[in-house]
This record gives structure tokens, sequence and C-alpha cells, in this order.
């Protein structure tokens, strides 16, 4: 019998309500795993495919801050917050066909669980793009998400929601445009920019942090699918923050503080907590 903590399943009730194209994408050949630790024969050509294609575009972490990640399994505690990080590679006859990455925040902090999961990264090679497996590569953390609350003792029915950082439009990066058209017809919302500023911390390591002015986050659009409620137009603003502050937990957990405390204080100017802030089409 599978490892409930290793294997990988398609379950097509986890697929987003754009993503049923999906269940049409033949996987019996498809060999899906979750890189145990940075031992892991399979780490090299997991870390090395994601480093190529996000490091030259900073949005890539060093090998250390994932190798501690993995060295979590199967969770970590940080403040109020299980952390659980998941790296998943797809390959077919041992040849590379996608990967991502992802972490589960998982809290009751105020008073009724939750799990938040961050979206890091997801590279699909590009012969197999469009073909649906994109979909399941959507899917797969909702299933790390369960997982997660059912070992921190809470209902695997507790509300699930997906997070991606991703880079505002660009009329000049088409690139840029077809990820978030692929979010966009899946289903994800974005959190309207005009409402709301978020930052991704600062990712350089700290010496080169030190030899600058200090840390320097970045401007990203935080792209949600609330699972079950993928219909809904607006976010509280209180739901918005345990949000965000699930994702600052989750950095906390690799960064120095004085690192993150620029984006803790960003935090303060999100509109208050009962205040709608609009869900809008992610490539707006
Ligand atoms: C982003 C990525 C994972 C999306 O996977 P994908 O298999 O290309 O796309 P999907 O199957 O999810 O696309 C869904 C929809 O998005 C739109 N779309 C995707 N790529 C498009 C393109 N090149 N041109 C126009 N529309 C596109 C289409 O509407 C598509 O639906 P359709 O194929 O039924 O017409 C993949 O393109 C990729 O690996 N890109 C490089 C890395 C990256 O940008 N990662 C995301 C940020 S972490």
């Amino acid at each position: 019998m599978a490892d409930a903590e290793t294997a990988v399943e398609f379950i097509p009730g986890d697929l987003a309500p754009g993503d049923a194209k999906s269940l049409e994408l033949d996987r019996r050949e498809l060999d899906v795993t979750r890189v145990g630790s940075g031992h892991d024969p399979l780490f090299v050509l997991a870390y090395e495919r994601l480093w190529n294609e996000f490091g030259p575009l900073q949005e890539m972490e060093s090998r250390e801050v994932i190798e501690r990640r993995l060295a979590w399994h199967p969770a970590t505690k940080q403040g109020d917050c299980w952390l659980r990080y998941d790296l998943v590679l797809v390959r077919r006859q041992g040849q590379f066909i996608a990967v991502r990455d992802h972490t589960a925040i998982v809290t009751d902090k105020r008073g009724s669980p939750q799990a938040v999961v961050h979206l890091s990264h997801v590279l699909v090679d590009v012969e197999w793009r469009r073909t649906g497996l994109a979909g399941w590569l959507r899917a797969w953390p909702v299933q790390t998400a369960r997982a997660r609350l059912v070992a921190a003792g809470f209902p695997p029915a507790s509300p699930i929601t997906l997070v991606a950082e991703m880079e505002h439009p660009d009329p000049q990066m088409p690139n840029r445009l077809n990820r978030l058209a692929a979010y966009e017809k899946a289903g994800f919302k974005k959190v309207d920019p005009a409402a709301v500023n978020y930052f991704q911390p600062d990712f350089r390591p700290p010496g080169e942090i030190d030899a600058c002015d200090g840390p320097r986050p970045l401007p990203f659009g935080l792209i949600l699918r609330r699972v079950g409620r993928e219909q809904e137009q607006v976010i509280l603003g209180a739901e918005l923050r345990q949000i965000v502050e699930c994702l600052y937990r989750m950095y906390g957990a690799g960064f120095r503080e004085q690192d993150m405390a620029v984006v803790w204080r960003g935090l303060r100017e999100y509109p208050g907590e009962d205040v709608e802030i609009p869900l809008v089409a992610p490539t707006r």
C-alpha cells in the first residue's frame, strides 16, 4: 500500500473548476515522486530544473534554504503554524517532465483551523504544456493541505486556500501573461492590486543583503484559489491578513528576522478587517 506521507494521487475532486481538461490526460506512464530530502538522488534533478528556470530571475531560494525546508519532514512548528514543504517531481521513463514545490501552512490561530498552501514554483517541460498536466500540478497542493490538517488533528474539510505570488502583468513579457492566463482559466483570482500592495521578502543570501543597503522586497500579485469558494468575488481584509501572515511565517522560518521586518510592517497598511477587497482576473 502506498505510504500516505509520500504517495501523490490523482484525485479528480481536487482539480480547480477550470481544469477539467486534466481528466483526459493519459497518466499511466507518469511517475510522480515526492523528493524526500537533499540527499535524495532525485533532489539534484528537481532543484537544477527549478534553479535554471527561476534562479536568474531572483525567484528561486538557495539550495540550502530548500534543503532546510525538506528537513521539516513531516512538518515543523513555526510560532502557531505547522509547516510542511513538498517538492514533487514528474518523470516518464526516467525523463524529466515537470516539477513543483509548495508549502502547506496549517494554523488555528483565530479559533478555527485552516490551511494555506503557498505555491512556490511550477515548471512543465515545453512538450507537456497545455496537455492537462499543469492542472494536476495545481491540484496536488490540496492533497498536501488535507494531510497536514489531519496530522495536526484538524478536520480535513477545514478551509484550504492555495496562494501563488505572481509578477504583475506586463504586455512586454508574454510569458508572464501566459502563466497568468493559465491560472485564470483554472479559476484562480487575484487580490485587487489597486487595493493591496503585497511584497515578497528578499530572497538573496544574507551576505548580499548586507552588502547592499538592506533587504529589498519585491512587489507581486496574490493569486488565490479558495477551494470550494472559487466563485466568490471579494475577500474580507481579515481573511487576507491571515493568508499573508501565513506566508510571512513560512518565510520567517528560513529568512532572518531583520530581513522580514520590512514586509511585516507593510502588512499594517492593509485594508481593515471588515473591508471587502475585490478579487479580479489574474491577467488584469
Ligand atoms: C506556467 C505553466 C506551468 C502553465 O502550464 P501549461 O501546461 O503551459 O498551461 P495550462 O495547461 O495550465 O494552460 C491553461 C490555459 O492557459 C492559457 N495558456 C497557457 N499557455 C498559453 C500560451 N502559451 N498562449 C496562450 N494561452 C496560454 C490557455 O488558455 C490554456 O488553456 P488551453 O490550453 O485549453 O487553451 C507552464 O507554462 C510553465 O512551466 N511555464 C514556465 C515556468 C512558469 O512560468 N511557471 C509559473 C510560475 S511559478
